[in-house]
């Protein structure tokens, strides 16, 4: 049976996600907060993509649920929510669906008020994801893939030349998890830069 795998967030890194994932073969549940009112979306996405009803139609292997039912099932997370949210996502989650499993996050806590560019809500010496892993203590949190577009996360081939990819966690034994699942996407093993803890 195909591994079970939650992407947590339903905007376009997410649907992504869900796509690569599911044509590398693994069974993919997207969550969302409230599946009739993601359904009920009707407004293209941010992007010029198509609404989300109309994106699951044409990918009707994939299944979309509450983010604690996608959690529930899953062994490995992907957070693909709005960086100031993730935490509460994985709250509406629940603690008891992701105690040892692998949240592989690409979220960025990108603040908007002064306008665009964004800047990071959390930085420098604190992050997102250390913030995840110290509300989650039992998740297995590894940081990777937030700097470049979601393109090119699932497929780095479409940019030509070297370019590389970071890790980052505190488990090794997660971190290679997360890099078999870069290696799937097309990441060469010698551009994964693994920055420890
Ligand atoms: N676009 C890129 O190429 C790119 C590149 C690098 C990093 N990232 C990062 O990837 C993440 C996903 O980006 P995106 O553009 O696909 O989606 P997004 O619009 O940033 O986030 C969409 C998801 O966040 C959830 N969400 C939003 N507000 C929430 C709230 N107040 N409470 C709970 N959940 C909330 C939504 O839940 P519902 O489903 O319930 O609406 C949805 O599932 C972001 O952190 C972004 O910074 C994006």
């Amino acid at each position: 049976m195909a591994q079970k795998i939650a992407v947590l967030g339903t905007g376009i890194v997410g649907q992504t996600f869900a796509e690569r994932l599911t044509a590398l073969g693994y069974s993919v549940t997207i969550g969302t907060r409230n599946v009739a009112d993601t359904l009920a979306k009707t407004a293209p996405g941010p992007y010029g993509n198509p609404p989300f009803s109309d994106w699951l139609k044409a990918n009707e292997s994939i299944s979309l649920a509450t983010f604690a039912e996608a959690a529930q099932e899953a062994s490995v997370l992907f957070n693909c929510t709005k960086g100031d949210a993730s935490i509460e996502v994985l709250a509406l989650a629940g603690v008891e669906n992701l105690s040892g499993k692998l949240l592989i996050d690409m979220a960025n806590p990108l603040d908007f008020s002064n306008g665009f560019p964004p800047s990071l809500s959390v930085c420098n010496t604190n992050s997102l994801a250390e913030e995840i892993q110290r509300a989650f203590p039992t998740l297995n949190v590894v940081k990777t893939l937030n700097t470049m577009n979601a393109s090119l996360m699932v497929n780095p081939t479409l940019l030509s030349g070297e370019h590389t990819v970071f890790v980052s966690g505190n488990s090794s034994q997660a971190k290679e998890e997360a890099i078999e699942f870069l290696k799937a996407f097309g990441w060469k093993q010698a551009s994964i830069i693994d920055l420890g803890i």
